[in-house]
């Protein structure tokens, strides 16, 4: 039973146990309607408390069966029938109230919530609205301009916001269920609150609603569900509840049977299965301090990553200026993540006081997992390695961020090679959720297991990836890039292909993102690599002759484009420069379509994807999505190229 009904006096306790995260699989609306009938029908009780077992509230409908046919009775119809009690029902929150289980909170008379429970309807990151009445209830209750708010951004909010909103009535300081019962019992004979939906919508400025909606509408970049989050709250305003929740239903199940939800359900569930055995195989090794070697852009951003996370950080750099630079590099973002209120002064002077910087390796003799984020160059990263396996404990777990070298060769250069993974991250390393585990030949698993252990505790999604060039993420980038300035020697422009990958839906072109990185570090890496390239590889040199030009992006004002200030501008240099290049190499230019230039890109981001996966690179495809989609801009409402070759 997944539905329990007991009684406390004249107080029924209505429990929701559906594990993980009490969803509202069929079973439970089933359940849940017949103990509202229970309710309703026994004189004895007087009130009711809806509340759940486990470590969650519901955390919303059941998203697996989204893909089978409705099943009766339906969460809209729960909510209906639970709003329509005659009797005061209570929600008691812990946890996360999420989706439809916000959205059966708010058909209830009351809501209280513990100090650490999380409210929101996040429908909208799944490609949908919230069907089961939200889009009514929730402006009904905390008013148009809010509740667009939580639902356009699908960001929960925290107990305290949720009562200085009116989204909760009370927040309960120590036991949720002795003082929901109190509350039941001291508002027995109050009179019946107004169900929400019986409500009007409280006053707001119309004109400052219509601008919410197209800020909203304009950030959306293609995506669906946005949009109709606010054609149902415009209705939700504008009309009655019934009427407004008819709209909502209709919408709702429309978005449901789109494209978009289905991709975004999928990344749902392949950013939760990703890497899970990792941690199964081996016991991870305990860590508490974490030692980065370079205090650069990335090295920064891990020492900053780790001490938000709670570790003590050891920061080691080459020289004393460059320390300085590197420990102001930390402190400079984490004073960025008080100024935005995401952590607390004293969070942040303990984080301070848990950081120590020195330049000499002896300061790593404490760590328990040491990164290295010095140059990308294998003779330094080997350097390194060498030095820092004479002070690192036995047990010590050592890890290189390479963005391309062979983690394998790195490893080499220390006594215990299988004590050596990659933790390759993003920048900027304390915001991007992607982490990628490149596991060597040869690597202890618990090795393994404790490189996965420090990426759940950084709070990212960490994918196991193999060892190649590139890994899984540069590596696909790395192929379509070089489709895309094959592409622009034979007729494209970059400013054409830019503006296709951004009406796909990628934040930005490939051209404009390599001006925002810096064109000097790829160019680097393919002087590196000019004298192993095969002869017969076709090989544009447009973005050498760039860099030879002094042009490496936006930091010299000059790149694929002009800058003047943050705004790029086509540079006429450039465009004569690639069609110079093109008549060089007798290739005679085409035009090409929008739907051709991101036909192609797709097609050999899947093929080499696929590549990936036939040699082991990547475990699943879904992997692949997952990078993609969390790494490199590919629009999360797209799946992901390899879900895109599925459909
Ligand atoms: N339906 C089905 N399964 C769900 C689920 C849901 N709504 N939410 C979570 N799960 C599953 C996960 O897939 C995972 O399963 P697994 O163990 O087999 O991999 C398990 O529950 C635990 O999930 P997490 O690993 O994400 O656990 P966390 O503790 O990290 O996070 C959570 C918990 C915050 C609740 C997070 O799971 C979450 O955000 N869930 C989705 C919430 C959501 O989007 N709700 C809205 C659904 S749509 C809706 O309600 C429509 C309505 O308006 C009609
Ligand atoms: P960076 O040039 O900003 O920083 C490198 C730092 O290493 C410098 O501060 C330098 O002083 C220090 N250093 C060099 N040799 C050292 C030594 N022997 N001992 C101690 N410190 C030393 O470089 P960045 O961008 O931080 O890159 C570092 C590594 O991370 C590279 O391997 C790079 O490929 C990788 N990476 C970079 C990403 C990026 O977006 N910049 C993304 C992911 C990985």
């Amino acid at each position: 039973m997944c539905v329990t009904v007991h009684s406390e006096d004249t107080i029924a306790l209505v429990e929701i146990n559906n594990p993980p995260v009490n969803a509202t699989s069929q079973p439970v609306r089933q359940g849940l309607m017949r103990a509202i009938a229970q309710v309703e029908h026994d004189p004895a009780i007087r009130s009711a408390i809806l509340i759940c077992a486990g470590r969650s509230f519901v955390a919303g409908a059941d998203i697996r069966e989204f893909d089978k046919p409705p099943m009766e009775p339906h969460l809209p119809d729960v909510a209906l029938a639970l709003e329509a009690a005659t009797k005061p029902w209570i929600a008691a929150i812990h946890g996360a109230a999420l989706g439809g289980g916000l959205e059966l909170a708010l058909s209830c008379h009351y809501r209280m919530a513990t100090a650490t429970a999380k409210l929101g309807l996040p429908e909208v990151t799944l490609g949908l609205l919230p069907g089961a009445g939200g889009t009514v209830r929730l402006p009904r209750l905390i008013g148009a301009p809010q509740a667009l708010k939580m639902m356009a951004s699908g960001k929960p909010v925290e107990a305290q916001v949720a009562h200085e909103t009116g989204l909760i009535d009370a927040i309960v300081l120590t036991d949720l269920r002795a003082e929901t019962l109190e509350f039941a019992r001291t508002h027995l004979t109050d009179p019946l609150p107004v169900a929400l939906s019986k409500r009007s919508v409280p006053d707001h400025d119309p004109d400052a609603l219509e601008q919410q909606i197209r800020k909203i509408i304009a950030k959306a970049r293609g995506q669906k569900s946005p949009k109709a989050v606010c054609d149902a709250l415009r209705t939700a305003v504008l009309s009655d509840a019934t009427e407004a929740l008819a709209a909502e239903r209709r919408l709702f199940l429309k978005l449901k049977s789109d494209p978009q939800s289905k991709a975004l359900r999928h990344i749902f569930f392949a950013e939760r299965a990703v890497g899970k055995d990792l941690t199964k195989r081996a016991e991870p090794r305990p860590i508490e301090t974490i030692g980065v070697i370079g205090g650069g852009t990335m090295g920064a951003g891990i020492a900053a990553a780790s001490l938000l996370a709670g570790f003590r950080v050891a920061l080691i750099e080459r020289d004393g200026g460059a320390l300085t630079s590197g420990m102001e590099r930390v402190r400079k973002t984490l004073a960025g993540s008080l100024q935005r209120e995401l952590i607390t002064q004293s969070d942040h002077d303990t984080f301070i006081d848990a950081l120590n910087g020195s330049t000499s390796y002896d300061g790593l003799s404490q760590s328990d997992l040491i990164v290295e984020a010095v140059f990308e160059d294998m003779d330094v990263k080997r350097a390194v390695f060498t030095e820092l396996d004479k002070v690192a404990k036995p047990q010590a777990v050592l890890a290189t961020n390479t963005s391309y070298l062979d983690v394998a060769q790195i490893a080499q250069a220390v006594e215990d090679p299988p004590r050596v993974i990659g933790l390759h991250f993003f920048s900027p390393a304390h915001i991007m959720k992607l982490l990628e585990l490149v596991i060597p030949p040869g690597a202890d698993p618990s090795a393994v297991a404790t490189g996965a252990a420090f990426g759940k505790r950084l709070g990212k999604i960490t994918v196991p990836a193999g060892v190649c060039d590139g890994f899984i993420g540069n590596r696909i980038m790395s192929a379509y890039r070089r489709e895309c300035e094959y592409m622009i020697e034979d007729g494209a422009l970059p400013a054409q292909i830019d503006e296709t990958m951004r009406n796909f839906g990628f934040p930005m072109g490939i051209f404009e993102m390599q001006d925002l990185a810096g064109l000097d570090i790829a160019w680097a890496m393919r002087k590196r690599r000019a004298r192993t390239r095969p002869a017969s590889e076709r090989y544009v040199e447009i973005a050498d002759k760039l860099c030879e030009a002094g042009r490496f992006g936006r930091k010299t004002g000059r790149g694929w484009y002009l800058y003047d200030g943050n705004t790029a501008q086509v540079d006429p240099e450039v465009t004569t420069l690639i069609e110079a290049e093109a008549a060089r190499k007798n290739i005679t230019r085409c035009s090409f379509t929008q739907d051709e230039i991101m036909d192609q890109i797709l097609l050999i981001m899947q093929r080499e994807g696929q590549a990936i996966l036939d040699e082991g690179i990547a475990a699943r495809p879904d992997d692949i999505d997952v990078v993609m989609v969390n790494g490199y801009g590919f629009p999360r409402w797209r799946g992901g190229p390899m879900f895109m070759s599925k459909v």
